[in-house]
């Protein structure tokens, strides 16, 4: 077959430049192409110079191997999706599916067809700035949304017009870095990791994902990049991963900077050792493997097989037949439809948290003026989240233009920055922002982080408003005005200090190009907001990691066996707080849930029924409710569907999401929800790493968030 014969041809130098990942610009990169010396180009994006350097492999190297061309499309390429937390927070695969497909084909105009996405890594810490390239933090939600972006870039066949190869990063555990500091080090038990921060990557999998990123952050003591367990074992072995490993940024070259090896030919060795196909940015593998293979420390099949690894994408990809690029066979970049969809995106990624007296939505016809204050009302470039990379801000459609545009003059707008920047604490504009709240009606105001304060390496210790934004709210709120907050932000940011002073609450994360378009509607009731939250929010950052997936302990909390710190009597004797799990100050609850997310609508569940309540293993349940929506709008909802699995051989989690569905309805519409779940969905890593469904009783709830009440159950039974 071709490759082998290819490979057969191969220099040892060729070899190794496959499995080399070069930064475009840097270095001397058209001699090294020629001289057969580099598998793939990081960073290129000008489709002339990427042709050109395609021409170099196909024309001047000595075989004619075309290049992998790499770039991190995360959320958009020019035209800016939500970034990926806030797309999670639609809960809608086939939305997220679309937006992948759109990145991938406006990244193609371009020569780019490998993505280092979708990261898939769990995180239950918002401190950690990755947290918003993250789906969040259910393994559930985060492998359904996950595979949807896999199938997006990838599209039904690799060497289709428009599609690019996807990356499931960071294998594995990156998200549990300690005290959410980016780059730290990372211990998990192997149960965990594998009931949690494994389960999407194996989904991935499942959905044909073309290539997998091993971590910079140590794992149990053995960094990513060199962990035989994660690489070897699970990826390999017990998954039978066939595609191709890269390694993350320099993350080879490290290993010694972690102290795993002592230089950088250890480093090599290590990485080759546990299958890292190709190196990135770093020249570990260009500059020490002959050695290792001449000490007989590498084998010469070792390096065949990682290199029959990437050639088989390549013609995967249909490289060899098509390397170069015509723009012009491609649609428009930032066209009206991409525009569309990135508007519906952003629109369904918005999380009505907080909504009193119904002051959301405005209307146009009770309002004469709007205040519109905040440092992210009218910043292009701020809305498009953290890999902004490739968009550009002046295709933004910002918030301020937006309500120009839908208002005209039958709402007098007024607008003042407040604030010259989320972080500064300059409160000379104050004034102004308070007197235009006084002179109008309501007011709207856009407050959070700028894109730079969450993403790779932005992490935060504090995760409150930033600089003198909650002091702003509160001069602003002083005036007695309807106060609605947009938060514009890469995490969930503990909201405690302002909650109680604004009357509706809206959570837009970085929602990109159409953040404009897309909120102003939804303040205005021309869509109602049908967000969920893909992670819980924690009241104080000392709750951190808090999420709805908890196990039970063997002191649970309830409210009426805990204290709070203000409640306590003097000289209090130490047995007389309820001796349950809490913390004094902040309880035991997030401030909102998971999967939370209030509508303009009310949306009604009754009657949770089963097929049966006592089954078999190897059966599939059915499970049923009805779903009412008894407001007076028409909205979409997230039905969620949760089981708690009462006794394991390893403590289960008090709820596991299961399942989902978006559901339309009109105003006193009802619809019969129907889940159904295999008893493999059921399965668990137990104590002896077996993944099996145990027998026993089960609980199960069908609503609208984690914490529904609305509760059935089932027993699977032994089989005599
Ligand atoms: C990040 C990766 C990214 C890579 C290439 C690294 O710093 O951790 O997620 O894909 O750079 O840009």
């Amino acid at each position: 077959m071709r490759i082998k014969e290819l490979l057969s041809q191969m220099t040892l130098a060729e070899k190794i430049g496959q499995m080399s990942q070069v930064n475009g610009g840097s270095w001397n990169l058209h001699q090294g192409i020629r001289e057969g010396k580099v598998g793939s180009v990081i960073n290129e994006v000008n489709v002339e110079t990427v042709n050109e350097l395609q021409r170099v492999a196909m024309e001047e190297s000595r075989l004619g191997i075309p290049l992998l061309i790499g770039r991190d499309v995360i959320h958009g390429f020019k035209t800016i999706f939500p970034i990926p937390l806030g797309q999670a927070a639609s809960w809608n695969p086939k939305l997220i599916k679309e937006g992948a497909r759109i990145a991938a084909v406006e990244a193609s105009s371009a020569g780019v067809n490998w993505t280092f996405a979708p990261m898939i890594d769990i995180t239950r810490d918002p401190r950690w700035g990755r947290i918003a390239e993250s789906l969040g933090e259910d393994p559930y939600l985060c492998g359904e949304l996950g595979a949807a972006m896999v199938a997006g870039f990838q599209g039904d066949e690799l060497n289709g017009k428009g599609a690019i190869a996807a990356c499931a990063k960071h294998l594995a555990g990156y998200g549990a870095v300690e005290s959410g500091m980016d780059y730290n080090t990372v211990n998990i038990p192997e149960n965990e990791l594998r009931n949690v921060y494994l389960r999407p990557f194996k989904k991935a999998l499942d959905a044909g994902v073309a290539t997998f990123m091993s971590s910079f952050s140590d794992l149990n003591g053995v960094p990513a990049s060199a962990n035989e367990f994660l690489m070897k074992q699970v990826l390999r072995k017990e998954w039978d991963f066939k595609g191709f490993v890269v390694s993350d940024w320099e993350s080879i070259k490290e290993l010694s900077v972690h102290g795993f090896t002592a230089n950088d030919k250890e480093s090599a060795l290590a990485a080759v050792n546990v299958g890292i196909d190709m190196e990135m940015a770093s020249r570990t593998y260009t500059d020490h493997m002959g050695a290792l293979l001449d000490e007989g420390k590498v084998q010469l099949q070792q390096i065949d097989d990682m290199v029959l690894n990437i050639l088989k994408l390549k013609f995967q990809l249909g490289l060899f037949e098509n390397p170069y690029t015509n723009p012009s066979e491609f649609p428009r970049l930032v066209n009206a439809q991409h525009l569309q969809a990135a508007k519906a995106s952003a629109q369904e990624s918005c999380v009505l948290l907080k909504n009193d007296r119904q002051t959301l939505p405005l209307s146009k016809q009770h309002l004469n003026s709007l205040a519109v204050i905040g440092p992210l009302a009218d910043d292009g470039y701020e809305q498009m989240g953290t890999w902004g990379f490739d968009g550009v801000s002046r295709h933004s459609h910002t918030c301020l233009q937006a309500l120009h545009a839908q208002l005209g003059d039958e709402v007098e707008v007024r607008w003042a920055r407040g604030i010259e920047t989320s972080r500064s604490k300059n409160q000379d504009e104050f004034a102004q922002a308070v007197q235009i709240a006084q002179q109008s009606d309501a007011v709207l105001m856009f407050v959070g982080e700028e894109s730079i304060l969450s993403g790779e390496a932005h992490c935060r210790a504090d995760i409150d408003l930033p600089g003198h934004q909650a002091e702003l709210i509160e001069q602003v709120a002083a005036t007695g005005k309807p106060i609605v907050l947009v938060v514009l932000a890469g995490r969930p940011l503990t909201l405690g200090r302002v909650i109680d002073k604004v009357d509706a609450v809206l959570y837009a994360w970085h929602p990109g190009t159409m953040a404009g378009p897309a909120i102003a509607e939804l303040l205005f009731g021309v869509e109602s907001p049908s967000g969920k939250l893909p992670v819980s929010f924690p009241r104080a950052v000392g709750q951190i990691p808090i999420y709805y997936a908890k196990k039970n302990t063997g002191r649970p909390p309830s409210h009426d066996n805990i204290t709070h710190i203000d409640e306590i009597d003097g000289n209090a004797v130490q047995t007389s707080l309820g001796m349950s799990s809490f913390h004094l100050d902040a309880g035991f609850t997030p401030l909102f849930p998971f999967g939370f997310g209030l509508s303009y609508s009310q949306f009604e569940y009754t009657d949770i029924k089963l097929s049966n309540s006592h089954i078999s293993l190897g059966d599939t349940l059915h499970i049923y409710a009805t779903l009412r929506n008894v407001g007076a709008v028409e909205a979409q909802e997230v039905v969620q569907l949760y089981i708690r699995d009462l006794v394991g051989n390893v403590t289960r989690p008090v709820k596991e999401l299961k399942g989902f569905q978006k559901i339309r309805l009109k105003p006193g519409q009802d619809q019969t929800v129907n889940f159904s779940l295999h008893t493999d969905e059921l399965a668990f890593f137990n104590q002896k790493m077996q993944e099996l469904t145990e027998p026993g009783d089960f609980h199960v709830w069908i609503g609208g968030s984690s914490d529904t009440e609305l509760r059935s159950e089932f027993t699977i039974g032994v089989d005599e």
